[in-house]
């Protein structure tokens, strides 16, 4: 039997812990309410989705949040006068770009032009580097849901063999670090799969634990994994009006031990984690 990873039922739980420490160190202390910078360029429609789910789940615990919507074709320079802007702004704690970027703008720059003390998304490269170096920073929020369901169902990574399948800057490559680290949660063996591997089956069927961040529907199969393993799909793709993830979820339910669902897995997890970021980034500035 395979159980599923409710990511909701858990951000529910987060959300709440949040709040509670809102309210513990924030508000009953008469300190400003954190406040989160969201920078949005063009009109890619899941960016628009993804942008605005954050901002229900910032309305829906009471945090503050500023949007800037720049048009499709606006230039590299005036993104980065706004991301100045923000760092220099004293009441955003913490702030995003929303990726995907329009082709003629370089992510690298916008990156590193980011306050690492407000970069709640944890990829510029101080943040990156310090959790490389198993130092205290922001990480990832997928990254970090990731960690955090699997923690919270007392699912063992420690001497685990985790295959990841993808190595994006924003999923892959942080979860990488973050699973074979020297720290709780961590210590698993990992491989790094990615669009250069041959044989990937080869790989995931001698998984304990799999991670799937290849945007590509249905992408992991039943007969590429062995029994029992555990499965986390980051994918969210739209399929003939349907959000489907990157793994075949009738092949691979019955066979795995545990999956995460999508929509309701990672999804979810991923947004509460970017509020968590956020209210870490108003305490250390408070
Ligand atoms: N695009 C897809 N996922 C993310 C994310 O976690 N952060 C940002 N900034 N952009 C994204």
């Amino acid at each position: 039997m395979t159980k599923l990873l409710d990511g909701n039922m858990l951000a529910t739980e987060i959300r709440s812990e949040i709040s509670h420490t809102l309210e513990k160190e924030i508000l009953n202390k008469n300190k400003r309410i954190p406040h989160l910078g969201i920078i949005l360029t063009g009109n890619n429609r899941s960016s628009i989705t993804y942008v605005n789910n954050k901002i229900k789940e910032c309305k829906n615990i009471g945090i503050k949040y500023s949007l800037i919507h720049l048009p499709v074709n606006t230039l590299e320079k005036k993104l980065l006068e706004e991301i100045k802007k923000m760092n220099q702004n004293p009441y955003i704690d913490g702030f995003i770009v929303q990726f995907p970027l329009e082709k003629h703008i370089n992510q690298d720059k916008v990156i590193l032009t980011i306050n690492p003390t407000k970069d709640v998304d944890g990829f510029h490269p101080e943040n990156f580097g310090k959790m490389a170096l198993d130092m205290k920073a922001f990480f990832p929020a997928t990254a970090l849901g990731i960690l955090t369901i699997l923690d919270k169902y007392k699912i063992k990574i420690s001497g685990k063999h985790t295959v990841i399948i993808g190595r994006s800057k924003i999923v892959g490559r942080p979860i990488s670090i973050l699973m074979s680290r020297r720290n709780h949660p961590g210590n698993s063996t990992v491989t790094l799969t990615h669009s250069k591997t041959p044989n990937i089956e080869y790989y995931t069927k001698q998984a304990d634990i799999i991670i799937v961040a290849v945007g590509k529907p249905g992408f992991l199969k039943g007969k590429m994994i062995k029994e029992g393993s555990i499965i986390i799909d980051v994918g969210i793709n739209n399929y003939e009006k349907k959000i489907l993830g990157d793994v075949d979820f009738d092949s691979v339910n019955g066979k795995a031990s545990y999956l995460t669902p999508v929509p309701g897995g990672i999804g979810p997890m991923t947004r509460v984690m970017l509020l968590k970021n956020t209210l870490i980034a108003a305490l250390n500035n408070r």
